[in-house]
């Protein structure tokens, strides 16, 4: 019997784990790895804003590596706000911002502030795996909406209008989305903010990709609840800034919630990482955001391209839409599943184990993520991913799928 706590043991091991220990494995052991698990990003931080940050840690040590009041740095809340009024049109106060530990910690402040133990969340399915984890750490009530192929991953603004307020105190949800790399609706995002003020409800809108579009616009959801009543937005540094390892996120939301935010997180950490707030100051503020994303971009786009491509040629009878956004493609192997009598999960760990080729089973993104598998398309370049696809193809033909 397991010394942990309940709250400890409600939480499965995530096989997401367990294919990323694998690939670990299986490379020190000198095999060839593809891991497509990560939303890392391909290409490292911006060189401009990295040598400004060193030269001014150089300068003044002290004054990048102390404690800072819980709500962060008061140049960086500064810059965001305008960073937000300057891509979005939205006016936010530096007041209604919190600087995070990464994304996944605006998450998770935001559910702890605003929802109790038994209170009911509403999640699209298939969606980002934290979410299910953290309603299970806080011992929430999951109520789904399912997002399906033939919508383009766009739940259905009846299930909303059933469930929202009515059935779930609150809605997560991502645009773009991971896994499905959807932009959500501005119908869907529009249903979504008008019945949460209806019912008093809330919004948890997680826009870690906003700036990783392909195709179309940003959803500024914010534009339909302008003065924040019932919506919380949680962003993150990682994937534009890409500096995933150094932990940094935002929330801003309502001015009545967000205090009890800061107070979460005072203790949760006592304050964001210092230094990385610096480096996200510089890079909104000196204007090397603008010249890192026209430099990544068209990188992404040419390797979402190759891999679209690529894996609709060699997987033939995969379902799969293109992603206008974000990092993965996302087809549905149900042909291909069901020949060989396997599970997504099995799958996974069948094709890592017999080629070096690491991508995540769709069931960890909920249950219509089943029979899917989840492929980072933004980390290899172009013939690095076409290689792994053929040796997905490979598998598939030696299993008698293909
Ligand atoms: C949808 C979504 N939200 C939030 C995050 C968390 O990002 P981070 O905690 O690295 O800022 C991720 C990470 O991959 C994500 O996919």
């Amino acid at each position: 019997m397991s010394r942990a706590s309940m709250r400890a043991r409600s939480l499965p091991t995530n096989p997401h784990r367990i294919l990323v220990a694998k690939a670990h494995e299986l490379s020190r052991k000198g095999i060839k790895v593809y891991d497509y698990t990560a939303g890392q990003p391909g290409l490292p931080p911006s060189r401009e804003a990295l040598e400004y940050f060193m030269d001014m840690i150089k300068r003044d040590p002290f004054k990048h590596f102390r404690y800072m009041p819980t709500q962060g740095l008061q140049e960086l809340r500064d810059a965001i706000a305008q960073d937000l009024k300057k891509y979005g049109g939205i006016d936010v106060s530096p007041s209604q911002i919190l600087v995070t530990a990464g994304g996944a910690e605006a998450l998770y402040l935001s559910a702890l502030s605003l929802l109790n133990e038994g209170d009911s969340v509403l999640l699209l399915d298939p969606s980002y795996s934290v979410y299910w984890d953290l309603a299970k750490i806080l011992g929430l009530r999951i109520e789904t909406c399912v997002q399906s192929f033939e919508t383009g991953f766009n739940p259905d603004p009846e299930c909303i209008k059933e469930k929202l307020g009515a059935r779930a105190k609150a809605i997560i949800f991502a645009s773009p989305d991971n896994p499905s790399s959807r932009i959500i609706s501005e119908e869907a995002a529009k249903t979504i903010v008008e019945v949460a003020r209806e019912r008093k409800a809330w919004v948890i809108y997680d826009v870690a990709y906003k700036h990783i579009i392909f195709e179309g616009e940003h959803v500024w959801i914010e534009r339909y609840d302008p003065s924040l009543e019932n919506t919380i937005v949680c962003g993150s540094f990682s994937k534009d800034l890409a500096i995933p390892g150094g932990r940094l996120g935002y929330i801003y939301g309502p001015r009545d919630i967000v205090p009890e935010l800061v107070k979460l997180k005072g203790v949760l950490g006592i304050v964001a990482p210092v230094p990385m707030q610096w480096l996200a100051y510089y890079y909104l503020a000196m204007g090397f955001k603008e010249k890192y994303l026209a430099e990544v971009l068209p990188v992404y786009r040419k390797r979402r391209e190759a891999a679209y491509e690529g894996f609709k040629q060699l997987v033939p009878e995969a379902r799969l839409h293109k992603p206008t956004a974000g990092m993965y493609l996302f087809p549905d192997m149900t042909t291909y599943i069901s020949k060989m009598e396997l599970s997504d999960v099995e799958l996974a760990l069948k094709l890592a184990e017999s080629k070096g080729v690491v991508m995540l089973p769709g069931s960890i993104f909920g249950e219509a993520g089943k029979n899917h598998l989840r492929i980072t398309f933004v980390t290899m370049k172009e013939n690095e991913l076409l290689e792994g696809f053929k040796l997905l193809r490979e598998f598939l033909e030696e299993n008698k799928a293909l």
